[in-house]
């Protein structure tokens, strides 16, 4: 039975973006677990196939519909304590402490498998790696950040605006034109910036006027703007 599961940060696609912590940790267990939306669609499998570890990669299901969380996390707690190898690794896209199935499966641990220890190696996030490839810092000072996760109704995008130096917009896909149109009628569309799959050759389209955008993208608003 597994006695210690390891949380694994991936980064945002870019193998060189793995940590060298990352990569020895996944080196050195026994199985990897990745989680998918549906079977066979798991982007961390895909980089950790790429990597070549020789180690087994088994997928758990976290189909992304609102609500069924803690159903799909109790499952796949179970499927981790149940697994014969000693350390086991749960391989996730980013950091995993930022928006990622590893939050729901580390707390159903908790609750219903406390015997097994857990331990986190923090990965890249993707709004790190946007803001790399936009060559500037997206907050300084005393400016103050918030990172959305979508679903917020239009009076609350209105004063998040209204209220905060830098805004991430993660999450969106289909609610990017809210999204867009809140940042449209508070007058801080030349302040944002749309950054494509950072898995490969991101577009950055500085004060976006579509809503062509992806599940893997994010909206990035920073006060004075993004360079050309
Ligand atoms: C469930 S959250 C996971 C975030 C991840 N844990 C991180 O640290 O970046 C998924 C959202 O993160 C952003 N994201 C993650 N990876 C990305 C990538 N390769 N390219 C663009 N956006 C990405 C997108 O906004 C996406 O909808």
């Amino acid at each position: 039975m597994a006695q210690q599961l390891c949380g694994v940060g991936l980064g945002p696609g870019d193998p060189e973006l793995l940590t060298v912590k990352a990569r020895r940790v996944l080196q050195e267990v026994g199985l990897i677990f990745c989680p998918a939306a549906r079977p066979g669609r798991s982007r961390a499998r895909s980089l950790v196939e790429s990597l070549n570890l020789r180690v087994a990669v088994e997928e758990l299901l976290f189909p992304m519909v609102r609500g069924e969380e803690a159903a799909a996390a109790a499952a796949a707690a179970d499927r981790v304590a149940a697994a014969p190898q000693a350390r086991v690794a749960f391989a996730c896209l980013g950091d995993p402490a930022l928006y990622s199935t590893f939050g729901y499966l580390r707390r159903e641990l908790f609750r219903s498998h406390p015997e097994v220890a857990v331990e986190v190696v923090p990965g890249v996030t993707s709004l790190a790696e946007a803001c790399a490839r936009a060559g500037e810092a997206l907050v300084l000072g005393r400016e103050r950040l918030a990172i959305l996760p979508g679903g917020e109704d239009p009076d609350t995008l209105e004063r998040i605006l209204r209220d905060f130096d830098a805004v991430a917009f993660l999450k969106q896909g289909s609610q990017l034109p809210q999204a867009l149109a809140a940042v449209r009628s508070s007058g801080r569309l030349p302040e944002a910036a749309l950054f494509g799959d950072l898995a490969g050759e991101a577009v950055i389209r500085r004060a976006p006027s579509d809503a062509q955008a992806g599940y893997f993208s994010l909206l990035l608003v920073r006060r004075g703007g993004w360079p050309e």
